[in-house]
């Protein structure tokens, strides 16, 4: 009996887990609708930002690929190499059409996040992840656009810092334009899932 119960139980939290991430992806669209009445495209902010190889990288770089976003930081212990892994094997499960998706990985903490620095990270996740970092005005007007929080968290006896942030995947389509998010411990088959029929729009009608 206890195993029944175990599965009903393993199966409504399934249920529940899928329907959270299918709320969370329709959310994030209606508030990217809400923010662009009031800032400027997510997109263009990042022209202020340099990639791990040195290079000052605008949004026109991406434009013509759907672009997945994560904002976080190298030091992170657990929930950014968890979710840049997630989004590496959504990736690669999307086979050749993945090439069409630009992965994007934008520090919150450019003081310790250097482009030296993360030339050293983002190739363990994915050899297409690419890094951004730049000025902290820069870096604090992106994530604005994206609404995604941070701050930097000095724990008593800790000689360095954490910093606390929102962990959210954003998808955005070969315009720039903010399609959703995938909130964190999203699983790579469903993001997938979601991303295959943009990729398929994306390849049948190219910008
Ligand atoms: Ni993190």
């Amino acid at each position: 009996m206890s195993d029944r119960f175990g599965r009903a139980v393993g199966a409504a939290a399934k249920r529940l887990v899928v329907a959270c991430c299918v709320v969370g992806f329709v959310l994030g669209v209606a508030e990217a609708v809400a923010a662009d009445e009031a800032e400027p495209s997510a997109a263009s902010l990042m022209d202020a930002l340099v990639d791990h190889t040195g290079a000052r990288r605008t949004d026109a770089d991406y434009h013509g690929k759907l672009a997945l976003i994560y904002f976080g930081y190298t030091y992170c212990p657990d929930v950014c190499p968890t979710d840049l892994q997630a989004m590496a094997s959504a990736l690669d499960l999307l086979g050749d059409g993945g090439q069409a998706v630009q992965p994007l990985f934008i520090t919150i903490d450019p003081e310790r996040d250097t482009p030296g620095h993360l030339a050293g990270y983002v190739p363990l996740f994915h050899p297409r992840l690419v890094g951004l970092t730049g000025e902290a005005d820069a870096i604090r007007r992106a994530a604005r656009a994206y609404k995604v929080h941070y701050e930097k968290v000095v724990l008593p006896k800790m000689s360095d810092y954490a910093m606390d942030h929102s962990a959210f995947i954003y998808l955005v389509n070969a315009h720039g334009e903010y399609l959703g998010f995938f909130p964190p411990g999203t699983s790579p088959e469903r993001m997938a899932s979601i991303i295959r029929p943009h990729l398929s729009s994306l390849l049948a009608d190219p910008p």
